[in-house]
């Protein structure tokens, strides 16, 4: 009988490891984990860049922009979906590497001061941007295209019908209004971020999550 239950294991230890079955799971798809968290605690893991897939992307202004692979797909339904809706979104700004990061940083510290700039851009090395999964939009609205950042928080009635739209395509919303404390960023409408789950990005945003929260109550 133990020779039986030992035969079993084996047999079923050898179907898993040729299947490769219960091995990863369902959010560790093409070698990256698409829940990873970056934030100002986590900094981007060191293998991310190799290990992750950019595609280049123009957008409807002809601004070409790099995004992960399935975030890209993702993306492009989305903004069709809204089209029908007549929504425009078109990407701002998508993957940025620790060096971009870095100029962003500085010229917007030139522009709006230290203190603006630690609630809305991450330190170079800790931005959700260099995943690749993070896509900031900008709307265009008749012949205006609204890129700054009180005029986007403005315009509430676009936004949450984009917001309502996200999970469907496997995306949330990662810097909630009122999460400052949890997120460490302020309210950004436009800054979505991929993590390749429709069950799961309704899930968080059904419940209200943020990132950090939905990992710490479900993953950890
Ligand atoms: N705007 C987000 C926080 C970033 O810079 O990554
Ligand atoms: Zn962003």
């Amino acid at each position: 009988m133990k020779n039986k239950i030992l035969l079993i294991a084996v047999i079923l230890c050898a179907v898993t490891l040729i299947t490769g079955c219960g091995k990863k799971e369902d959010t560790m798809k093409d070698g990256i984990n698409y829940l990873q968290l970056v934030n100002k605690q986590n900094k981007l893991p060191d293998d991310w860049e190799d290990k992750v897939e950019l595609v280049d992307v123009t957008n409807g202004l002809g601004e070409t922009y790099k995004v992960e692979k399935k975030a890209a797909e993702a993306y492009a339904k989305l903004k069709e979906d809204l089209e029908k809706d007549g929504v425009i979104i078109e990407l701002d700004s998508t993957y940025r590497s620790v060096a971009s990061q870095q100029e962003l940083w500085d010229t917007w510290t030139i522009e709006y001061g230290e203190d603006y700039v630690k609630k809305y851009v991450a330190v170079p090395g800790y931005s959700e941007h260099h995943t690749g999964l993070a896509i900031d939009i900008k709307l265009v609205v008749g012949d205006k295209v609204i890129y700054d950042n009180d005029e986007m928080i403005a315009q509430r009635e676009i936004f949450s019908k984009i917001h309502a739209k996200l999970a469907k395509y496997g995306f949330i919303l990662r810097y909630l209004e009122g999460k400052d404390d949890i997120t460490g960023y302020s309210y950004e409408p436009w800054h979505l971020r991929y993590i390749d789950n429709p069950e799961i990005a309704k899930k968080i945003t059904d419940e209200g999550l943020t990132l950090e929260e939905y990992l710490q109550k479900y993953k950890r």
